[in-house]
C-alpha cells in the first residue's frame, strides 16, 4: 500500500485553476519532490494533502484511507515550512510540545518524544530559549523537529530551507534526508530549486500551470527530458529547433538546425518533422570532431571556479557550453563537437 495516492485532483480558485487532474503515489519511506516556477500549484497540492484545502474534484488516500472530508489533524501528515511558523513567546522545547499536548498525549509520553526528537535534531542546549535567541538554521531545525514529534506517516515540506543562506542550506539538506529515512517517512518536499530537487530526490515531478509535466528518478529527468520545458527549468539545456532531414542507418537522424547540420543518436524516433532538441553545456567536446563539430564567437564568459561557461548567440538566443582549463585560452571564437548521442529530442513545434 502506498502512504499517499492521489488521482485525478483538481483544484478551482473561482474560474482559476491551480492544480489539474494531478494524480501520482508516494511509497512508504519515499522522498518525492514537487519541483516548479512559483504559481505552478505546488503549495495548493500540498495544502490538498494535508486537509487544509479541500479539493473541487478528485481523490486523496493517505495509508489507503480515503481522506477528503477528514480534517488535518487527523490526516497522520506533518507540514515544516519555510517561514518556520514557531510560535515567538514559547521556548524551543514548548514549540516542540505543542502539537503533542493539543492532542493530549500524556506526560510521560510527551517528555520521551520530546528528547528523542532533541537529541535527532541536536537541539538539546537549545530546549529553553525562545525562537528569537537561534539562528535561522537553528530555528528551521525546531520546526522540522514539531513535525517529526507527531510521528507523521507522511511529512511535508513546502520550501523548508529557502531562508537559509547555501552552506546551511546544503548541511540542513543532507540532515532532512538522514532524518527521513531513519524514520521511514514518505516525504513530500516542495522547493523551486532544482539542485536540491536533484540533491534530495527519489523522485521528482515537475509541475508547471497546475499539471505535472514529467516525473520520474533525477538522473533520468536530467538525462531525457521530454520537454523543453524540463531541459531549460533541469540544469539550463541549450535548446534548438530542428528539422529533420534524413535517418542513418537505424538510430542516427539528420537535423537542419540554425547551429549547422546536426546528427543525433536516439533509441526513439523523433516525433515529428519539425521539433526541439536539446544538449546540455557540459557535453561539449572541446575542439573538432567527426560529426557536429561547431565553430562559433564568444559572447561572453563566466568563469565558474572549477569551469567556465562561455556563450554564443544562435538565432538571437544564447546556447553556453561548459568547459574546463581549455578555456583559458580561447579568447573571440570557440570550436567544439557534440557526439551524436548527447542530442535529445524534445516536444514537436506546433
Ligand atoms: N486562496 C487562493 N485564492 C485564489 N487563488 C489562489 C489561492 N491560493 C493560490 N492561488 C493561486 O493559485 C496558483 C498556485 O499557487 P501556489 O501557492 O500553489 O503556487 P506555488 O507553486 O506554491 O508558488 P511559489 O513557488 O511562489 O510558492 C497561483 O496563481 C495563486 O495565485
Ligand atoms: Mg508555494
Amino acid at each position: 500500500m502506498d502512504a499517499v495516492s492521489v488521482r485525478n485532483l483538481t483544484m478551482k480558485f473561482d474560474e482559476f485553476t491551480a492544480v489539474r487532474d494531478v494524480s501520482f503515489d508516494v511509497a512508504r519511506g519515499e522522498f518525492v519532490t514537487l519541483l516548479g516556477p512559483s504559481g505552478c500549484g505546488k503549495t495548493t497540492l500540498l495544502n490538498l494533502i494535508s486537509g487544509f484545502l479541500q479539493p473541487t474534484s478528485g481523490t486523496i488516500e493517505i495509508e489507503g484511507k480515503n481522506v477528503i472530508g477528514v480534517p488535518p489533524e487527523q490526516r497522520n501528515t506533518a507540514m515544516c515550512f519555510q517561514s518556520y511558523a514557531l510560535f515567538p513567546h514559547l521556548t524551543v522545547a514548548d514549540n516542540l510540545q505543542f502539537g503533542l499536548k493539543q492532542k493530549k498525549l500524556p506526560h510521560a509520553e510527551r517528555k520521551a518524544r520530546l528528547s528523542d526528537v532533541a537529541s535527532k535534531i541536536g537541539l538539546g542546549p537549545q530546549l529553553a530559549k525562545l525562537p528569537n535567541q537561534l539562528s535561522g538554521g537553528q530555528q528551521q531545525r525546531v520546526a522540522l523537529g514539531r513535525a517529526l514529534v507527531m510521528r507523521p506517516n507522511v511529512i511535508l515540506f513546502d520550501e523548508p530551507l529557502s531562508n537559509l543562506d547555501a552552506k546551511l542550506r546544503e548541511s540542513v539538506r543532507l540532515e532532512i534526508r538522514a532524518i527521513q529515512r531513519e524514520y521511514k517517512l514518505a516525504a513530500i518536499y516542495v522547493t523551486h530549486d532544482q539542485g536540491e530537487a536533484l540533491a534530495m530526490s527519489d523522485r521528482i515531478l515537475i509541475m508547471k500551470d497546475g499539471r505535472i509535466q514529467q516525473s520520474g528518478r533525477p538522473d533520468r529527468i536530467y538525462k531525457a527530458p521530454e520537454s523543453s520545458f524540463v531541459a531549460d527549468f533541469i540544469g539550463g539545456a541549450n535548446i534548438l529547433d530542428a528539422t529533420v532531414i534524413g535517418q542513418v542507418g537505424e538510430k542516427n537522424w539528420r537535423l537542419d538546425t540554425k547551429m549547422g547540420e546536426l546528427t543525433a543518436q536516439s533509441d526513439t524516433p523523433p516525433v515529428a518533422k519539425e521539433l526541439k532538441i536539446c544538449w546540455r553545456a557540459e557535453k561539449a567536446q572541446f575542439g573538432s570532431g567527426d560529426l557536429n563539430t561547431v565553430t562559433a564567437d564568444i559572447a561572453h564568459r563566466s568563469f565558474q571556479g572549477n569551469y567556465t561557461d562561455l556563450f554564443f548567440t544562435v538565432d538571437g538566443a544564447l546556447q553556453r557550453v561548459q568547459l574546463g582549463e581549455e578555456a583559458g585560452e580561447l579568447s573571440a571564437s570557440i570550436t567544439f563537437h557534440i557526439r551524436p548521442e548527447d542530442i535529445i529530442f524534445l516536444e514537436a513545434i506546433k
